[in-house]
């Protein structure tokens, strides 16, 4: 019983022994399984999440594939529009220049003929050309001019301007009809030496004086200009000074300008009883003076690119020849602040003192300034 007891035993534990191993084997594969799953399945997702990825960044690229398409077109479309509004541009540009031009022309024809007119008492035909840049006050300046001026056809007003400042160009438009404006073109930086940096106003002045004397003389055909700057005063008498004085510029060659400015004319130096008295001086006066084109088409050629008025004083351009000037100035500078700073100005300019009595020299005999006669006269 014993021996079976044992086989029974033994029978039962082979069987458990086998069972358990059974289930322990059975267990692995199914344990496993799911693994084996998961990675076949985490496979998958890759491979899912690398078409995916694949797709989107097919998608991406054909996007901005589109958004490059996109900004192509619409540069393109603007260098349309661009050289659309350029050719339109350029025609207005063409328009207005054309329009320009004609408007030139008729500007030129109006004072050829002006400075060709024979007037009724044969008189002379004076321009006055006056130089502005940007000082708006030189409504101060036109204004005495028309008050003052005693026939619109013999005294031409032409207001040259430089500078390019617009809200002096509109002062002076102001005026329409009854003066002529003129621009100087070039407003190109001038190249100064360095020494000469803080002159360069007064390269910029010679350039405007020899455009605007040019165009002047040369364009409009005038015979004689009398200069005038925007800063100045005028006497009541200051166009008689000059009609009287014309002959005499005309028929002496040993002058070549008239000057209605005394260096010299401070109130107290001058004899404030002698306002028709006039002399000849070797000293180029300036600020407001009478030129003939004969004088300017020989300075002309030869204009400087600065400090003009010191090089007419040269001898060279000179050349032996005087100007006229009165004892009392026919014009006074209010131009405190200017190209020179004003330096001249508060110690000797601001005492010039200006004519208030008219003189009527148009109908005085100024035969005693021709050279010989003047030379006798002083002697
Ligand atoms: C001084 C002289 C002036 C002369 C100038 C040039 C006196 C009181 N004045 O000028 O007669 O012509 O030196 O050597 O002695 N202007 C331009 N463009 C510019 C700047 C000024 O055309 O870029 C014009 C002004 O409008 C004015 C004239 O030049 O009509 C003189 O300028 P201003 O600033 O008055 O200088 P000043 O020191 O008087
Ligand atoms: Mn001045």
């Amino acid at each position: 019983m014993r021996k079976n007891q044992f086989i029974g035993f033994a029978f039962v534990s082979v069987c458990l022994w086998a069972l358990v191993t059974y289930y322990l084997f059975l267990d692995r594969p199914l344990n496993h399984k799911p693994d084996q799953q998961k990675q076949i399945q985490i496979q998958e997702h890759l491979s899912l999440l690398e078409l995916k990825l694949n797709e989107q960044f097919l998608d991406g690229e054909k996007l901005l594939q589109q958004l490059r398409n996109i900004v192509k077109e619409q540069q393109l479309s603007v260098r349309v529009n661009e050289a659309g509004a350029e050719g339109r541009g350029v025609g207005e540009e063409q328009q207005l220049e054309k329009q320009q031009g004609e408007k030139e022309d008729e500007q030129v024809n109006r004072m050829r003929s002006l400075a060709e007119e024979v007037l009724p008492d044969g008189g002379p035909v004076i321009a006055v050309l006056v130089f502005a840049c940007n000082r708006i006050t030189v409504n101060k300046c036109i204004d005495q001019l028309l008050k003052y001026r005693p026939a619109r056809e013999r005294f031409p007003i032409i207001v040259s301007q430089d500078c390019g400042h617009r809200p002096t160009a509109d002062v002076i438009e102001l005026y329409g009809d009854e003066i002529t404006r003129i621009e100087q073109p070039d407003q190109s930086d001038i190249p100064v030496p360095p020494k000469e940096k803080k002159f360069k106003g007064y390269f910029k002045i010679a350039r405007h004086y020899g455009w605007a004397l040019n165009y002047t003389f040369f364009k409009f055909n005038f015979d004689t200009v009398i200069i005038v700057e925007d800063d100045l005063d005028i006497a009541p008498d200051f166009f008689e000074y000059f009609l009287g004085t014309y002959p005499i510029l005309k028929r002496d060659p040993t002058l070549w300008c008239v000057s209605a400015w005394n260096d010299n004319g401070k109130a107290g130096l001058v004899d404030e009883n002698a306002p028709d008295l006039l002399y000849r001086t070797d000293f180029f006066p300036g600020l407001g003076w009478m030129l003939t084109k004969s004088v300017w088409a020989e300075l002309a050629p030869k204009w400087p690119s600065s400090y003009w008025d010191d090089w007419v004083r040269q001898p060279e351009q000179r050349r032996n020849r005087a100007c006229i000037r009165p004892e009392i100035s026919r014009t006074r500078t209010f131009g405190k602040i200017g190209v020179s700073n004003g330096h001249f100005y508060e110690k000797h300019l601001k005492y010039i003192k200006l004519n208030e009595k008219f003189v009527p020299f148009t109908q005085k005999n100024l035969t005693y300034l021709l050279k010989d006669d003047f030379d006798r006269f002083v002697m």
